[in-house]
């Protein structure tokens, strides 16, 4: 598509791009919009640099996209309700989001879109990586393809939020205090290859972050299938990174992509907020 009002430049072959021209503390045009919104659907992630973003700005930004949605497992901001924030202090060593995964797919609705808006970084490291996940699906064997049509994945919280995660994740000096330690396990049955609602393409949507085993399947017949699909999702061919500075706002889709936020600044902080919005049932 050729964009009137903003610059796309991509960051590498499989997915993501930066946005030129935006300030998003100001309300954005119709145009305007639908460019943001068609570039989200061709690069998947879209970066914007410099920009100056309120927790209330953040949820009208969301907003234009769909319906912000509450994250069950971490505190709200006091008084805006659909941004938590995403704190990993100079103390901790875990951090949250350190696996490859796509946002809540163990809800019924798994988050469509995220908008994640950097306020502290480390002076290097804490970058996120994302994975084009229509990219892995595409690039299988027919014959995989094929044994993949009609088999439903079980997801569920429990893998990462409950036993040793959620035990981490209260020790952790950043998130300790926002950590809802909820005795509800969230599971959800989805196809393993979805289709995307808007662009009609296909892709996996698996990860050994949330996916516990196939329907109809044992664990242990599911998990060399999860770790081959997992592995396969993420190959370095399907993958871009994102730098962040302080103000870089990421914007990427989650029917469409996983991601992976690197713990590799220890003794550093980095916060962030983060507003994800309400998905369809995946199909
Ligand atoms: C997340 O998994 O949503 C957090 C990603 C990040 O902090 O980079």
């Amino acid at each position: 598509m050729a964009y009137q009002t903003i610059d796309v430049k991509p960051i590498a072959g499989a997915l993501g791009a930066e946005v030129f021209g935006v300030d998003l503390s100001q309300d954005i045009g119709d145009q305007e919009f639908d460019e943001i919104h068609q570039a989200f659907l061709d690069h998947k992630a879209l970066c914007f640099r410099e920009q100056d973003l309120s927790p209330q700005r953040q949820v009208a930004l969301a907003s234009r996209f769909g319906q912000p949605d509450i994250y069950p497992f971490i505190k709200a901001l006091p008084d805006v309700p659909e941004v938590i924030e995403i704190l990993k202090t100079e103390r901790d060593t875990v951090n949250f989001g350190g696996g490859w995964h796509s946002d809540t797919s163990y809800l019924p609705q798994p988050a469509m879109g995220t908008f994640l808006y950097a306020l502290e970084v480390p002076d290097s490291g804490g970058d996120t990586m994302f994975a084009n996940t229509q990219r892995a699906y595409e690039t299988l064997s027919p014959t995989m393809k094929n044994m993949l049509e009609g088999l439903i994945g079980v997801n569920s919280s429990a893998q990462n939020y409950k036993g040793g995660r959620a035990k981490q994740m209260k020790e952790l000096d950043g998130m300790k205090d926002k950590y809802i330690d909820s005795s509800e396990i969230s599971i959800a049955e989805h196809p393993v290859v979805r289709t995307h609602p808007e662009t009609g393409r296909k892709g996996l949507f698996v990860s050994r972050a949330h996916t516990t085993n196939f329907k109809g399947m044992t664990v242990e017949e599911s998990q060399p299938l999860i770790n081959f699909l997992s592995e396969y999702t993420v190959h370095p061919e399907f993958t871009c990174r994102v730098r962040w500075r302080p103000g870089t706002l990421v914007v990427w889709d989650n029917r469409c992509t996983q991601h992976f936020a690197l713990n590799d600044y220890n003794g550093q902080r980095r916060r962030m907020h983060r507003v994800t919005l309400r998905g369809d049932r995946p199909a």
